[in-house]
């Protein structure tokens, strides 16, 4: 099934990208942010939301490279534009569930955050089971 425009993002199809920041948690798609954002974050993996995700200079440049090529203000396909609309243009942001955009969608009762298969609103996965393919449909 095909899904909507705001249902897909292009997946990650860099293979580095997707070991290396898909041990904790999905690899995020880039589109959910913009270059700066990914920039910045790829600047401070040290303290990563409290993590210590900091790997090689090497790596780490090749997965910048990727993410700020992919991000979502440089390609706008998908959800990206849904998500980019509400950055202001001096805007860093470096959480993806804090876009009033994922707000909007995701306006759920506390209980369904507490969830035990659920605990944080990252874990999309475990709700859009698609989601490292980049598929986001109601389900
Ligand atoms: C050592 C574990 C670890 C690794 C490796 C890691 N992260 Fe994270 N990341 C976390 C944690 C913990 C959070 C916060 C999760 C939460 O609050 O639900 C997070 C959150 C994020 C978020 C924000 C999610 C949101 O709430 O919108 C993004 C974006 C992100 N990581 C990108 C990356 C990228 C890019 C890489 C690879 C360079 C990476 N992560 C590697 C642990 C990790
Ligand atoms: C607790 C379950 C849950 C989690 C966790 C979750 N989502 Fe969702 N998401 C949903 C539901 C349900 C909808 C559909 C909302 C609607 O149609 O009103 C949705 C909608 C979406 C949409 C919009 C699709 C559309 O119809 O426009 C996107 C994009 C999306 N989610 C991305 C994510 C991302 C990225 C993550 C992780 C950072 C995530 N979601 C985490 C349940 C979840």
């Amino acid at each position: 099934m095909l899904a909507d425009d705001d249902e897909w993002m292009p997946p990650v199809t860099h293979t580095l990208t997707r070991e290396e920041c898909g041990d904790c948690h999905m690899a995020f798609q880039p589109g959910f942010l913009p270059a700066r954002s990914w920039n910045r974050m790829m600047g401070t993996l040290s303290d990563h939301f409290g993590d210590d995700a900091s790997i090689g200079i090497e790596k780490a440049n090749a997965i910048r490279a990727y993410l700020t090529a992919n991000a979502g203000d440089v390609d706008r396909r998908g959800a990206a534009r849904g998500y980019m609309r509400w950055i202001t243009p001096d805007g860093v942001p470096q959480r993806i569930t804090e876009n009033p955009a994922f707000v909007r969608e995701h306006d759920f009762r506390p209980s369904v955050w507490q969830r035990h298969d659920v605990v944080t609103k990252s874990n999309c996965l475990s709700c859009h089971k698609g989601a490292d393919r980049g598929y986001y449909e109601d389900d």
